[in-house]
This record gives C-alpha cells, structure tokens and sequence, in this order.
C-alpha cells in the first residue's frame, strides 16, 4: 500500500480537507473542555528542522503529547542531516523507527525526495514553495468564524511565496475566489496562476484588490533564508502594508489573518493586531488542533490497531 503523504493541499481531496478542518474544531472543542484523547500511545513523531520556527515546533510537539505520543526535535545541527547523510538513507532510516515525520526545509525538491525513500507519512512543515499546514489552521479559522467559505473572496497581501502560493492551492480546493496583490517582480510564480486562473487574480492596486473581500492574509516581506534582501523589500512593499483603513474597503464581515510572526509597522500597522477583524490569535492556537486533526487522519489505521 502507498504511503499518503502532506506535501501540499493537493495530496488531500477537498472532502479529505473538508473533514479534516471539521475534526480539527471537534479537537479544539475537547481540549478545551479538558478531555484526555489519547490515540498515539507508544507512537513517535520525528519532526526535521532547518529552519526556525515558534508555533509549528510546539504545535506538532504538543500535539504528539497531548496524543499519547512522543516527538524528536531533529536539527541539521545535531544530526548526521547537517553533515551531508544523503537524504534518500536518512529518510529510510528515520521512517523506520518513527510512525510519521514533519520537516521544515528549504527546497520543496528536498521534501519530495524524503518523501520517495520513507515508509511512514511525511508532512510538510514549511518549504521555500508551501506551508499547507498553515492553510489547514486558516481554513478552520475562517470557518469556526464565518462559516463555508466556499464563494466567497480572498485577497493575499504582499509577497508571492510560500503563503501565498497555498492560497493559491486552497482556493481550488476549497472553492473560494482568490486576489493576489504583491509588487512587480514579487508577484507568485506565473506557472500557478495561469494553472489556477478559474480561481485567481492578479490586481495591481492593494486597496483596489481589498473592496469587497471577506478574508485578508500577509505575511512577513522578507521569509527565512531571504534576511539579505529586507531592505530592498522594505521599500518595495510599503505600500502593501495592511492596516484597519485597508479593511474598512473590504466587505463589512472581513476578517484578517497573518501566519505570524508579524512585523508591526513593515506589513502590517502597528494597530492592525488589535483590531477585532484580525483573528490571529485563533489562527495560530488552531495550528495545534488542525495538526492533530492530521496527524490523526494520516495515522488512522494505526490508531485502529491501537484500540
Ligand atoms: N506560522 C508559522 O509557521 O510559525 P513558526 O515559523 O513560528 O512555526
Ligand atoms: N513566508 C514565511 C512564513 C513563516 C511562517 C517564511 O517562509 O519565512
């Protein structure tokens, strides 16, 4: 049987998304009110870092516990990774001890090939190309506050990357209209939205790409490995900088979303977090739930084995 893995959002099918974001809420729910669910008794989690991060480490980490399991916090610089182990026998031998790996990398290529040698689920925690969990916790953020969001209209802020190239994914498969609105030279690559055109745009003007939406993303100018470049972004995206007048052109029910971490005063304005438009806060707690949710749904039939 072939390893289902979560490269991006198209290795689910939009139902396989629909329940998992629903899950996901039902997890919320339970933790919130206390209740111990404990699936992964005697499983492990192997999570790959080469990069920083703050939610997705504790979100996974937390979430294997919280789930009876147990994670490895696996960096380059303390594993044979870092010291040029081919990723092809470091895949095969990390996916046999452990029952489902995350890695945060750089090169999407990298990802696939770790793919292709391991025999248990590999998710993708962040690549230069996508964040797809990212998209799971938004997409269940949106829909804890506002319900489908099939039909309706999203706009992407500022750069075409990682982030934005999910958007791009999300919105096929999950039937909403995306705007993207990033400067000249920084826009998502050509391939995607000429591949998604029936549900993107391209719009020049952010304030013209903001009337009417009833969701709107950033993220941050410059992303991990791209530090040199901040100040010639800077001044590249300053007029891509959201702010509450900025909602105020969209639809009167919009909400804001950003992956964090968030630079107050580059893309965003430094009131923008405290405007009860933005629900970040929900975005970035329902990167736990939306993980388990995941995790749960890649590991299935070994919790049935486990019950
Ligand atoms: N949004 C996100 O992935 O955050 P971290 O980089 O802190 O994991
Ligand atoms: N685009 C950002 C997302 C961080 C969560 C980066 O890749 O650094």
């Amino acid at each position: 049987m072939s390893v289902r893995h979560f490269r991006n959002l198209l290795d689910m099918t939009p139902a396989e998304l629909e329940a998992i974001i629903s899950r996901a809420s039902e997890l919320r729910q339970m933790q919130h009110r206390g209740e111990i669910y404990r699936p992964f008794v005697g499983r492990t989690l192997g999570m790959i870092f080469e990069k920083s991060s703050t939610r997705t480490r504790i979100s996974f980490e937390a979430g294997m516990g919280q789930f009876g399991g147990h994670a490895i916090f696996l960096s380059p610089k303390d594993t044979q990774l870092g010291r040029g182990e081919p990723i092809e026998d470091s895949a095969k031998v990390i996916s046999s001890m452990v029952d489902i790996i995350m890695i945060r990398t750089f090169e999407h290529d990298k990802l696939d090939l770790f793919c292709k040698h391991s025999s248990v689920p590999v998710i993708n925690a962040l690549t230069d190309d996508f964040h797809p969990c990212q998209l799971l916790a938004d997409m269940q953020t949106f829909h804890e506050h506002r319900g489908s969001i099939k039909g309706k209209t999203v706009t992407w802020v500022g750069d075409g990357n990682n982030m934005c190239a999910s958007y791009i994914l999300a919105a096929h498969q999950f039937g909403f209209q995306l705007r993207v609105t990033a400067p000249y030279g920084f826009e998502p690559n050509p391939e995607l939205i000429e591949e998604y055109s029936h549900c993107v745009t391209y719009v020049e003007d952010p304030q013209e790409a903001a009337k009417g939406a009833h969701l709107i993303a950033t993220d941050v100018w410059a992303s991990m490995g791209q530090e040199s470049e901040q100040m010639t972004r800077a001044r590249r995206f300053a007029p891509y900088q959201v702010s509450p007048a900025m909602l105020d052109k969209a639809d009167p029910d919009v909400l804001f979303m950003h992956c964090l971490p968030a630079h107050r005063g580059e893309e965003i304005s430094f009131d923008l977090l405290n405007d009860p438009r933005s629900v970040v806060w929900d975005e970035a707690e329902n990167r736990l739930h939306a993980q388990k949710a995941l995790m749960e749904f890649l590991l299935k039939d070994k919790i049935n084995l486990n019950s």
